[in-house]
């Protein structure tokens, strides 16, 4: 990976800064976006010294706030040359009802809006790196995920905050389906992948024989080597529009895969973000 430059959002912690490590690794350039910059500082130095790679670098965005994202990306079209993977990793799972500073649902904002935003404003120099790969962490939960239009133009509290969750990751399946469709003939192919149940090695003892444990949790370190073979693997270069279980080309919920209602979601998702007439197409 020598020459070739990997943004990851969500890179400073988890899963996110494991993958970032097993990609500096190949010799990439890394930029990692997160909001915190002291996380942030920690992840590069923890990168460098386990890698010997220097060439990593941190940019600051909030993903739920629009004009922070439109910062962040004029920023990297004007001083990188190329972007050959975009990982979308970034993403949070709260158990209160909490509004974005757009007075959006903050998970949907973080996990899907400000994603989608940034994918747009990114993908010129993506095509213009083409080959090159989009990634979205998803999650096997987008399986109980849905969308009503109502919800996605009208802020409604939820019964069960945590279910924003899954709605949001059901939204980016619906979004990564929609962009592969539309970046088929551009060489730039569309991926999500769920890494498995992750959880840091010290949150593991539950009181679980040994080998269960092993088989059902995952450590982020672990997780991270699924997402890296969507990023790196040679034999996938051409695959696009799929959903992984890990390694495993999988089934996604049928659900996802309504190019009509897709698109819908794709028009809601600009307005809501404000993608302009001036804005790279897609
Ligand atoms: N853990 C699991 O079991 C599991 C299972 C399936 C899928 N996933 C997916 O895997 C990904 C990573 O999960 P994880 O558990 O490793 O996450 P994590 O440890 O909680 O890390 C979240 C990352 O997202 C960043 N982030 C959060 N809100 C942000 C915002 N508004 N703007 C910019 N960056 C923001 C954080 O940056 P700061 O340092 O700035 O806070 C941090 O780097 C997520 O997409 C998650 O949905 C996880």
């Amino acid at each position: 990976m020598n020459n070739k430059t990997v943004l990851i959002t969500g890179g400073s912690k988890g899963i996110g800064k494991e993958t970032a490590k097993l990609l500096a690794a190949t010799g990439a350039r890394i930029i990692i976006a997160c909001r915190n910059l002291e996380n942030g500082e920690k992840a590069c130095e923890e990168i460098v010294l386990t890698t010997n790679n220097s060439n990593i670098a941190l940019r600051l965005v909030d993903l739920s706030d629009f004009k922070s994202v439109r910062e962040f990306a004029d920023k990297i079209v004007s001083t990188e040359f190329r972007l050959d993977v975009l990982i979308h990793c970034a993403a949070i799972l709260l158990d209160k009802n909490m509004l974005a500073p757009n007075g959006f649902d903050l998970t949907m904002a973080t996990n899907t809006m400000g994603p989608f935003l940034l994918t747009h404003l990114l993908v010129d120099l993506l095509k213009r790196s083409a080959p090159s790969r989009i990634v979205y962490m998803t999650s096997s939960t987008h399986f109980y995920g849905k969308i009503t239009f109502d919800e996605l133009n009208n802020y409604i509290p939820s019964k069960w905050p945590q279910y924003n969750y899954f709605n949001s990751k059901f939204a980016n399946m619906c979004i990564a389906n929609e962009l592969a469709r539309r970046l088929e003939q551009l060489n730039v192919t569309v991926n999500s992948v769920h890494p498995g149940i992750v959880i840091p090695e010290k949150f593991k003892s539950v009181p679980l024989p040994a080998f269960i444990r092993k088989k059902i949790f995952k450590t982020p370190e672990e997780g991270a080597v699924f997402i890296a073979n969507i990023a790196l693997n040679e034999e996938l270069l051409n695959v696009t529009g799929q959903y992984f279980n890990k390694f495993k080309k999988s089934h996604m919920s049928i659900r996802t895969m309504h190019e009509e209602k897709n698109e819908e979601i794709w028009e809601i998702l600009k307005i809501q973000t404000g993608v302009s007439g001036f804005d790279p197409r897609m």
